[in-house]
């Protein structure tokens, strides 16, 4: 009896050591599964979003597919949605072929598909649209065109306050009520960088950000608002709104904290009695609306460095844009109409140079060598002579996207 239950036992032993070592094989098969399977996927849509072919080989290097590049982009693309990229400008007045040059010099860059959407005139309409479709043979955008347009509620009482052209951004998180996230620009600024880039930072917002713009001025000395405004700003020198990146579901979501009501306010609610308390006192329009609205919440606003919003102040008594002189700038900002005089050649060449560019590979590639030779010229100017920040990044980004064998585009 006793023997017949030691039989037993070593039995039950034996048939418990063998299922440990069953699971301990299919654990180790299901974890190869994983970095295998799982893998491919992840970092070929890593790589989508990281830079096109070059990122994709990089990418698929690492994961051990390089034989099968091919197959595992096409998987990635069908599990993941390609997130599409949200573009605004205003146009009004003579903008039309300042605006077409700045999406040009976004669609020449960028990875991820763009969307357009431009607000203009509604005398600008008929150009924008045939200058567009000529560029449709592309296929990495798609756009659509407004009128200078109030939101449906209130519009009437809206049109008698605000100048439409002027206050047209304010309103984008209103009228555009199906858009999550935006980047707006004015019509004077220049992409030298994939638009995925500045994209990209709306992903590293903490909890309480929903915009994202960079500093007025570097250097206190020359700042605006910090010598001359009649109103409050945001941190030092205040905050420049010609590039302007918003989560806007997080902004119409948003209660604002106020110096007009002890309530806080929503985004739709905030505008008007903010206008018509500082009408008399504001000089730059909607900006100094933002600076106000930032200064009483300054923990919604993420604050990128000067190189993504290049201006002429950042050089004109001296170079002051610290992280522009190390990377090279990334967006260029050419204010009070500095594409069209003589006053800094050094950003009008740039201008000229994009606004003279085809979508030719062979036009983009040799585009910074002629505008090395044009930049060369402006050296006598305080913005010429650091000429080389001007196309250190621009050079980059023209070999990370046009560089490559074509057959890996
Ligand atoms: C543009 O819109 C068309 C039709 O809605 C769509 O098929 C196409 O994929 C879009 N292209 C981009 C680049 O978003
Ligand atoms: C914007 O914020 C909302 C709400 O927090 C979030 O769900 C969404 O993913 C954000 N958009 C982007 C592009 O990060
Ligand atoms: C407007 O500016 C004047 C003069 O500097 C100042 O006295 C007044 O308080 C300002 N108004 C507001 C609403 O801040
Ligand atoms: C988010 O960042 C801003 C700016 O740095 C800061 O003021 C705010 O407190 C941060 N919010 C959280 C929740 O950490
Ligand atoms: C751009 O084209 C215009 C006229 O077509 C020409 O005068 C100018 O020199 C060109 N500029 C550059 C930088 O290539």
């Amino acid at each position: 009896m006793r023997r017949y239950l030691r039989i037993v036992v070593l039995c039950l032993a034996c048939g418990f050591c063998s299922l440990l070592y069953a699971f301990s094989q299919l654990a180790v098969s299901l974890e190869e599964g994983a970095g295998g399977g799982g893998g491919k996927p992840q970092a070929a849509a890593a790589s989508w979003l990281a830079g096109g072919g070059r990122g994709a080989a990089r990418g698929a290097g690492s994961a051990g597919t390089a034989a099968h590049p091919g197959r595992s982009d096409r998987y990635s693309l069908k599990i993941q949605p390609v997130e599409k990229m949200h573009l605004a400008v205003v146009a009004c007045g003579e903008r039309l072929e300042e605006t077409m040059t700045m999406l040009k010099s976004a669609i020449i860059f960028s990875i991820k598909p763009l969307q357009f959407h431009i607000f203009a005139e509604d005398q600008l309409h008929d150009s924008f649209k045939g200058r567009l479709e000529s560029w449709s043979f592309l296929q990495t955008f798609n756009y659509t065109l407004y009128p200078i347009t109030f939101p449906t509620e209130n519009a009437a009482e809206w049109k008698k306050l605000f100048k439409p052209c002027a206050s047209q951004r304010l309103f984008l998180p209103l009228i555009l009520k199906e858009v999550d996230s935006l980047l707006y620009v004015d019509t004077d600024i220049l992409f030298l960088r994939p638009v995925d880039d500045i994209w990209s930072l709306l992903k590293k917002f903490n909890s309480t950000q929903i915009a994202a713009m960079a500093p007025e001025h570097e250097e206190p000395r020359i700042g605006w608002y910090n010598r001359f405004a009649r109103h409050p700003y945001y941190g030092k020198t205040g905050i420049n709104s010609g590039v302007m990146l918003m989560n806007m579901t997080r902004m119409r979501r948003k209660y604002f904290k106020n110096d007009m009501t002890t309530v806080r306010l929503r985004w739709g609610d905030i505008l008007m009695p903010l206008l018509k308390k500082y009408k008399l006192n504001i000089t730059w329009g909607d900006q100094d609306l933002l600076n106000i609205i930032f200064f009483h919440n300054p923990d919604s606003l993420f604050v990128f460095p000067c190189q993504w919003n290049y201006r002429p102040d950042h050089c004109i008594y001296g170079s002051n844009c610290q992280e522009a002189e190390e990377e090279g700038i990334f967006i260029l900002h050419g204010n009070r109409g500095v594409y069209h005089d003589d006053k800094q050649p050094a950003f009008r060449a740039v201008y000229e140079a994009l606004r003279n560019c085809s979508f030719e590979d062979e036009d983009i590639r040799s585009l910074f060598k002629s505008l090395e030779l044009e930049l060369q010229k402006t050296v006598h100017t305080y913005c010429g002579k650091i000429y080389k920040i001007f196309i250190k990044q621009l050079t980059k980004s023209i070999g990370d996207r046009y560089d490559r064998p074509p057959k890996e585009r």
